[in-house]
């Protein structure tokens, strides 16, 4: 081999690398969870409000103070996944979502208000007590949206999306709810308490993180503890807004907002041995 094909082939190794590195890449403002002004998205678009981390994130002030939260947290109590008689006693004994957890259910819940923030960069934004509301504008809703007591609007305030996916909270009676985790994935435990109980069906947690460089598995606190953002990247293009392409060029395996691949079942069995 000259000097040229090795120098090639090295350049192709990083070439492979860049991509690998990129296949995790951010880019929230192309995802759904961009609601300001430059939403690629036809609903929750703000006209008044252009910066997109703020309906999630700021730089001072904020609670809870880890991610620099922006966000009114849920008040309510849940109903966890917890009936299930295979289930291991550490997470049969959850009666309540972990703070990691807390942040998506802040919208995900279905009641909690997605566009009421702690600091706005708008002074003459509507208040609610010491919270601000950020306008939001509905694209394409035929239906008047209904305003939640906050002021704000919920994920489950529409009458237009009859699925209600990213209302986690609903019940079959109540859209409204926020209560109903009942039938979600399991979360706010040990994994390595589950993990203790069943190891021919669940992998080892290292086995698990370093299935993947890079955006991998994530546990939280120090008892590892599965949570929404072990399975989720809230901040990933994967090249979808609420099932319509986007076309930017994000990576499509990682839909929706996942921190790996599910092709066959891949997020799954990193964890289970099944
Ligand atoms: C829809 C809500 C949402 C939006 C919008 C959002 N984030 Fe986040 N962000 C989160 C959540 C939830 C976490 C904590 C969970 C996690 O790390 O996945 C987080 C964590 C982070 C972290 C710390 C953990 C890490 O991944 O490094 C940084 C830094 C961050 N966000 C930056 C940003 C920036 C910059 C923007 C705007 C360009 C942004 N985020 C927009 C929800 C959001
Ligand atoms: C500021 C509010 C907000 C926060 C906080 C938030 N989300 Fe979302 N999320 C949304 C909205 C709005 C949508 C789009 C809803 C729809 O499509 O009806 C969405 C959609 C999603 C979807 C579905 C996307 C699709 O293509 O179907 C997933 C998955 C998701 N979010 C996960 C998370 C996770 C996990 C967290 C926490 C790490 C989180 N979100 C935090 C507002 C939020
Ligand atoms: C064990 C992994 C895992 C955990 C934990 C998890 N999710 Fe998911 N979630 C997924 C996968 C995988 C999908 C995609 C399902 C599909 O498309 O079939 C998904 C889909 C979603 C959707 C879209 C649902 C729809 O019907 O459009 C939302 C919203 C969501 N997750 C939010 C959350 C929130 C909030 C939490 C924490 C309360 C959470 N997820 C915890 C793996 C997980
Ligand atoms: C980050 C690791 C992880 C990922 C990824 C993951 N799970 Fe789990 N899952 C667990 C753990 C831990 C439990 C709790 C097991 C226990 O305590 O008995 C669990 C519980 C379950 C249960 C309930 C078991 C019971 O006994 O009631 C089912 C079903 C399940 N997972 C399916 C899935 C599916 C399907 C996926 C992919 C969409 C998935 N899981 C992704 C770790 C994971």
């Amino acid at each position: 081999m000259n000097k040229f094909v090795v120098m090639m082939a090295a350049v192709g190794a990083s070439l492979v690398m860049a991509s690998t590195v990129l296949a995790g890449v951010g880019r929230v403002a192309n995802t759904a969870h961009n609601l300001s002004s430059s939403s690629l998205s036809a609903f929750f678009k703000s006209s008044s409000e252009n910066q997109i981390c703020i309906f999630c994130h700021t730089p001072h002030n904020a609670n809870p103070s880890v991610p620099l939260w922006n966000k009114v947290m849920p008040t309510q109590s849940f109903n966890m996944y917890t009936s299930s008689p295979t289930l291991s006693p550490a997470a049969k004994a959850v009666t309540a979502p972990g703070p990691e957890s807390l942040l998506c259910l802040s919208c995900h819940d279905g009641r909690t208000a997605i566009n009421v923030v702690h600091n706005t960069s708008n002074p003459t934004a509507t208040t609610v007590g010491n919270e601000h509301i950020i306008a939001l504008d509905f694209g394409s809703d035929p239906n008047t949206p209904v305003y939640g007591s906050s002021g704000g609007v919920s994920l489950g305030t529409f009458t237009w999306d009859s699925s209600y996916g990213a209302n986690l909270g609903k019940t079959s009676t109540d859209v409204y709810s926020g209560t109903n985790l009942m039938d979600d994935h399991p979360i706010s435990f040990s994994y390595d308490a589950a993990q203790t109980s069943k190891p021919q069906q669940l992998n080892d947690r290292t086995t698990v993180v370093a299935a993947k460089s890079g955006n991998a598995i994530r546990f939280f606190g120090p008892e590892h503890r599965l949570e929404c953002s072990s399975c989720h990247d809230p901040h990933v293009d994967y090249g979808y807004i609420k099932g319509v392409p986007t076309n930017t060029g994000g990576n499509t395996e990682l839909r929706p907002f996942l921190v790996m691949s599910n092709t066959g079942s891949a997020l799954c069995l990193a964890c289970h041995n099944k």
